[in-house]
């Protein structure tokens, strides 16, 4: 019986290891063509490189890790979250896998082609009322896992400090050493917020003197997938308003627009959220005569398609 489980254990713990190796390491691409400055060179760090196509492969996997391995999360349990976006994505890949089943509770009026995604990852499916958004979803995860604390390890990635800490230990390094060290500021958007809280914190433990610049969209009806505005949504628990040196706001048809140039001029086809963060990075540039400006581009334009 001792020895099945300590296989058992050691099959999950191999297979730990064999997935986290698809888990970052992303290029910094060089822009220069839809913007340059002379002095100024912005990098976009291409997120969709890696298990589940997007940023939230990060942070996803730590929360998966560390409740494997705190013994929160075992095979004979399942990973509980609400989310229809890029985490739900990553959570069902990552899940498939290690062999982990993955609940998710959506809205229904999630888009057809994320549903299809999720389903043929095998994810069981929760769908609430679509005039409750992902407030409701969220409310409904937090009542089964009431009903059945037993069956379910409830991840709550906007309460998870595994999520920010995902940034900490990769993506911050990552783009220490792909800059050489001259990194001079990080931009990014907020959503659970993760990326900017643990990029800034791993950042600013190479040198304190890094700027963070947290974007936001101008309006709570931005239509930016994966973002918030803060003012009118639920503040993460993770969100530390201290963490980011400056604010800007981002209009959504802007960036829309600047999709578009990414495309052809850059070859690169982005999401909304990838050219709002861009967006940020050149009002930075337009601010500086000199720097390293760092963004990521958190996933490409697949899931955006009509
Ligand atoms: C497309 C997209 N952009 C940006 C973000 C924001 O990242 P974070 O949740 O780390 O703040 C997300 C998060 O889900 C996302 O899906």
């Amino acid at each position: 019986m001792t020895l099945a489980i300590s296989n058992h254990t050691l099959n999950l713990q191999a297979r730990l290891d064999q997935v986290e190796k698809l888990i970052g390491h992303t290029p910094l691409y060089p822009i220069n063509k839809v913007y340059s400055k002379t002095g100024v060179q912005i990098f976009a760090k291409l997120e969709w490189q890696q298990l589940g196509g997007s940023v939230k492969a990060r942070a996803a996997f730590n929360i998966i890790k560390q409740a494997i391995l705190n013994g929160q999360l075992t095979e004979e349990k399942e990973l509980l979250d609400a989310t229809s976006g890029n985490t739900g994505i990553a959570y069902a890949s990552i899940g498939a896998a290690l062999g982990i089943n993955i609940t998710l509770c959506l809205p229904e009026n999630a888009s057809e082609q994320r549903k299809r995604i999720l389903e043929s990852l095998g994810v069981n499916i929760v769908y609430t009322s679509k005039f409750e958004g992902t407030d409701g979803a969220q409310l409904k995860a937090k009542e089964l896992y009431k009903e059945n604390p037993d069956l379910y390890y409830y991840a709550d990635q906007y309460a998870n400090d595994h999520n920010w800490q995902a940034h900490v230990t990769t993506t911050a390094p990552e783009i220490w050493n792909a800059t050489n060290g001259k990194v001079t500021h990080f931009v990014a958007g907020l959503g659970t917020t993760g990326t900017l809280m643990g990029t800034t914190r791993g950042l600013k433990q190479f040198n304190k003197n890094i700027t963070a610049v947290a974007l936001e969209p101008n309006n709570p009806m931005h239509g930016l997938e994966g973002w918030k505005h803060l003012e009118t949504a639920i503040v993460p628990k993770i969100y530390d308003a201290t963490v980011a040196d400056q604010f800007l706001e981002i209009d959504t048809v802007e960036a829309f627009d600047l999709v578009k140039k990414i495309a052809l001029k850059e070859g690169l086809l982005v999401s909304p959220s990838a050219a709002a963060n861009l967006l940020g990075a050149i009002q930075v540039a337009e601010q500086i005569d000199s720097g390293v400006i760092v963004t990521t581009f958190a996933d490409d334009a697949s899931k955006y398609r009509e």
